[in-house]
């Protein structure tokens, strides 16, 4: 069954990047930079599929306000996409960076751990599952 969040994945609100991805983010430029609250997920919503996730990128969902990581292969992780510089929503994921290009911030993807740039502190984890091929909130 469709939820109402794996419907929003399909928008264009939806930034990719990662290996693979980069045709997709270069299309959907320009449509981040969202200002926002916490990750507005419920326990057991799905966001996403395994193999959306590419291995050392990630993919932002920036309506769910997560980005999801996978750092090395099978390994997944989830952070909230809202900023800690001025609270605006991480544009990209590639070579194990999570990057914020709205003033340089760059955080670990692997541990959301701030790695250069104006951020003050690291991203929050966000707890997931993944159940086969599908990623879940937790
Ligand atoms: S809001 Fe992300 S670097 Fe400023």
């Amino acid at each position: 069954m469709t939820t109402p969040l794996r419907e929003a994945r399909a928008t264009r609100r939806m930034v990719f990047s990662g290996l693979g991805a980069l045709g997709v983010a270069a299309a959907l430029a320009g449509c981040a930079g969202d200002s926002g609250s916490a990750p507005t997920v419920t326990a057991g919503d799905e966001l996403a599929t395994a193999s959306e996730v590419p291995v050392g990128g990630g993919i932002v969902l920036t309506d769910a306000k997560i980005v999801l990581t996978q750092p090395v292969a099978g390994e997944f992780k989830a952070f909230t996409a809202v900023c800690t510089h001025q609270g605006l929503t991480v544009t990209s994921v590639d070579a194990g960076t999570i990057r914020c290009s709205h003033h340089g911030s760059a955080y670990s993807a692997d541990s959301g751990e701030v790695e250069s740039g104006p951020a003050p502190s690291p991203l929050a984890e966000v707890a997931i599952t993944v159940d086969g091929d599908r990623i879940l909130a937790a």
